[in-house]
Order: C-alpha cells, then sequence, then structure tokens
C-alpha cells in the first residue's frame, strides 16, 4: 500500500517504517551498494522516536504510568525529544537531566516540547551523584507514579528495533544484506538490529563505529574498561558499558575521529541532500570504507541515519564552531586560512623602530611570544627576537632604553594571504622562526614555525 494512504489517529502511529536511500555520491565511486536506513524521517528526527514509544506503552500496561504520571530520562537529547513528543500526546510530564556538552538546540527542542530540563556537568565520572543517569534515578526514586525510562539498561531498548528497525531491513533489502553498520550509543540499535539479522542469517557482518576517545572498541578487543577521552560527536561512544549493548553481535568495532565524522556528515547533507548530524557521519564513514574493502556489487551494505542535523546548527554546521574546534579541512591550507585558525591568539603585535627595548620586552612577555616584527607605517622594516633583545640588555643594562632599531634584524619574510602551505613552510627555517602575511600591501597577520606545527597535527 502506498505509505501514508490513511489518515493517522495521532502522531505516535507515523514512528518507524523509515525509508532505505541508497547513497550515491559520498561514496566516492564505490561498487558495493550502501543503503541508508533513514531514521531522520521518524517524527521526532531520530532513531530514538522507537525505543521511547515502546518504552512507555510497556509501563502504561504494566501499571507503571497512569494517567497525570511523570517521565523521566537521563538523556543527549534525542531519547529526551522522543519521550517529550509522546508524552505531549498522551499527557505526561517529562523531566530530563541532560549533560552540559550538549548543543543548545537539543535542550530548546526538549524545552518547546514541554519537557523541565537540568542541565548537568559533563566533567563528572559516571559513579558521581552528579551524573546525569544517576541523578534521573534519583528524582525518578522521589516521585509517585513516575518511571525512568533507563535507555542504557531497559532491555526494551534493543527489543523494540529488533521487533521494528531489524526486520524493515530484512524486508526492505528482500533478505539482501549482507553488512550492517551502526554507532552504539546505548547499543540499543546495533544490538535490535543484528540479533534479527542474524537469526535470519548468521553471515551477515555486523560492523560499530566508534568516536576516537570511546572506551567501546577498547573493551570489545580486550574486555577491558580503559578510561575514556573527550570527543565532540555526540550521542555514541561511551564512558561506561551500558548493558543495552550486547558486544558479541558486534563483528567489528571501527574508530573514527571527530573531524573525519563531521565532514563525512556535512558532505552527507551537501551530496545526498539528507540532513544528519555527527553521529551518521561516524556511520557512513565506516559504511564507505568497507564498501571500498570488500569491493562486490553484489554485496549490500545497511546503515543508519540517526538523526537529523538540525540539532547542530551551532556545532558541525557553523563554520565558526568548526574552525575553533580545530575541524575544518579545506581544500587548499593557505595562510589566510592559517590565520582565522589562530583563534585564541592576539592580533598582531608589533613594534615601530623607534620603541624602546624595554617596551618591546614588555611586549613580548604581555602577549607570550618569542619575536615581533618591526613595522614602519604598516610596512615591515626589521624583526627582533627574545633572545636577541635580551642577550643586548643583559650586556649593557642601559640599553633597555635604547631604539629597537639597534638590534633590529632582518624583516621576516612576506607572504600573501593566498600563499599555500608549501610555501609558507620552505620559508620557516632554523633562523626564520615567522612569516608576515600580507593582503592588499598591508601587513594583516604573522605565522610562527609553531602555527604551522599546530596545524599538522592531529
Ligand atoms: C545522535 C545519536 N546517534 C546515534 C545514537 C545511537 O543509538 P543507540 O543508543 O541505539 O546505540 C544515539 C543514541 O543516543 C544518538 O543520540
Amino acid at each position: 500500500m502506498t505509505a501514508h494512504a490513511k489518515p493517522y489517529a495521532n502522531v505516535l502511529e507515523t514512528i518507524g517504517d523509515t525509508p532505505l536511500i541508497r547513497l550515491n555520491r559520498v561514496v566516492d565511486g564505490a561498487r558495493t551498494p550502501v543503503y541508508a536506513k533513514a531514521e531522520i524521517f521518524n517524527p521526532g528526527g531520530s532513531v530514538k522516536d522507537r525505543i521511547a514509544l515502546a518504552i512507555i506503552e510497556a509501563a502504561e500496561k504494566a501499571g507503571d504510568l497512569k494517567p497525570g504520571g511523570t517521565i523521566v530520562e537521563g538523556t543527549s537529547g534525542n531519547t529526551g525529544v522522543a519521550l517529550a513528543m509522546a508524552a505531549a500526546v498522551k499527557g505526561y510530564r517529562c523531566i530530563f537531566t541532560i549533560p552540559d556538552k550538549m548543543s543548545v538546540e537539543k535542550v530548546r527542542l526538549l524545552t518547546a516540547l514541554g519537557a523541565e530540563v537540568i542541565v548537568t556537568p559533563s566533567a563528572v565520572p559516571p559513579d558521581h551523584p552528579d551524573y546525569y543517569t544517576n541523578l534521573a534515578r534519583r528524582l525518578a526514586e522521589e516521585r509517585p507514579n513516575t518511571i525512568v525510562a533507563d535507555q542504557f539498561y531497559n532491555p526494551l531498548n534493543p527489543q523494540a528495533h529488533y521487533e521494528s528497525t531489524g526486520p524493515e531491513i530484512w524486508e526492505q533489502t528482500e533478505g539482501r544484506v549482507t553488512h550492517f553498520v551502526a554507532s552504539p550509543g546505548t547499543g540499543g540499535t546495533i544490538t535490535g538490529v543484528a540479533r534479527y539479522l542474524k537469526e535470519r542469517n548468521p553471515e551477515i557482518r555486523v560492523l560499530a563505529g566508534d568516536p576516537i576517545g570511546s572506551i567501546f572498541s577498547a573493551y570489545h578487543r580486550t574486555g577491558r574498561v580503559e578510561p575514556g577521552t573527550p570527543y565532540k560527536v555526540e550521542g555514541i561512544g561511551n564512558d561506561k558499558i551500558p548493558s543495552t549493548l550486547d558486544f558479541e553481535v558486534i563483528d567489528e568495532f571501527r574508530q573514527v575521529c571527530d573531524r573525519d565524522a563531521f565532514h563525512m556528515a556535512r558532505r552527507i547533507t551537501r551530496e545526498e541532500g539528507l540532513f544528519v548530524g555527527g553521529s551518521t557521519g561516524v556511520v557512513v564513514r565506516v559504511a564507505v570504507d568497507v564498501a571500498h574493502e570488500i569491493d562486490d556489487p553484489e554485496a549490500c551494505i545497511v546503515c543508519v541515519l540517526c538523526d537529523t542535523g538540525e540539532r547542530y546548527l551551532s556545532k558541525l554546521y557553523s563554520d565558526e564552531w568548526m574552525r575553533e574546534n580545530r575541524m575544518l579541512r579545506p581544500e587548499r591550507v593557505t595562510a589566510a586560512y592559517l590565520l582565522e585558525a589562530k583563534v585564541d591568539s592576539p592580533p598582531l603585535v608589533s613594534v615601530a623602530p623607534g620603541s624602546t627595548i624595554r617596551e618591546a620586552l614588555d611586549l613580548i612577555e604581555e602577549h607570550n611570544v618569542s619575536q615581533l616584527p618591526v613595522l614602519e607605517d604598516g610596512r615591515p622594516v626589521g624583526s627582533v627576537t627574545e633572545s636577541a633583545l635580551l642577550s643586548a640588555v643583559m650586556e649593557e643594562p642601559a640599553r633597555l632604553a635604547s631604539d629597537v632599531r639597534e638590534v633590529a634584524t632582518e624583516s621576516f619574510p612576506v607572504v600573501a594571504g593566498d600563499a599555500e602551505l608549501d610555501e609558507i613552510t620552505s620559508r620557516l627555517t632554523r633562523r626564520t622562526p615567522a612569516v608576515l602575511v600580507a593582503e592588499n600591501g598591508a601587513v594583516r597577520g604573522i605565522l610562527t614555525r609553531y602555527d604551522v606545527i599546530h596545524h599538522l597535527m592531529p
């Protein structure tokens, strides 16, 4: 039957039955077909709509949630949106605890849907009472007629995907799916789908994308819980092991860095017209790599589009945020680009030839730099280094009052704003610690060896 042929009783009836869409351009010519299960088509915009409804309906059935009741959850956002949407339709109250690293759009969306949001610190360990899921559990214990959705430990989470997402993928591919790729957060999606698909065909390979910094990959390899490190992709990976993630059904974990994830998410939006968040970038990066590796037109890779990019307009879809977080990868790295990336540095600090050595040393100390260009009417006429200034003063302390021109040496080389990285590095030698960047005849900034190395570091 045609999709949406009949009217629905409410929005919750439109959850699931999401389309499977072939990815055409981001696969970079891979012969293996890659299909995306577009969970962004769910009314709440994410894969989490499915579990929220399943959890609420189970609680209603069990009598744990009665009219006027409250739903509490520690959520990075999408589960909150899904729970709040269902609560809006069903008339429940929602209280969410959400870690402070999550995007402002998510918090606003939850509030718009009528939920109360308590922002908790990201920098506390998982056993801390203020850790967002611990706080949620405590709030639920304190109130009558209140349930905690408990997505990280609730078996209904993977079960919802076992009952809906898995069978949909099997039917939509007519049983031809050979690889399934997802990125575990709670692990509900990958666990439920993998269990279903492997029951139908044990040969299906299941791969997990994991952000670098998450503890899942190492745990899968060694069985040990090592400490994690911070990363920027939201909703996936973890610093603890949830019981909703079944490592047994996952054949392989692959790690993806924030920069590659965001870059791929942006490409999916621009090249496929599918507006997705950063976790989808992790999933699709792995799916495309596998497509190239197996290079088999008869195979069928299915991956998950986890949530809509609208939740990240102030993050990965903001060039400013991407630059500040050193995530933008331009086609050409130019002097102008490197200057813009120096967001934490002071604007160009320089001295005039008639400034005193004392003034130059004060500037060096104040701005924590090692050298200064000497500029006259905006034109470079020389340079001074901290060590040359200090040597002069050590030899003869009275020289603190001398003009900088007396100790200045050759000016730093000048490059244009569109000079490329190769040209910049070739100018930076042991004796030349910096280059000046000039545009339209005016010196705009300075690039030091440190700035170039900072760019080259991952
Ligand atoms: C944006 C995003 N992507 C992916 C996932 C992962 O889904 P699951 O929790 O089913 O592993 C989540 C889960 O929180 C998420 O918020």
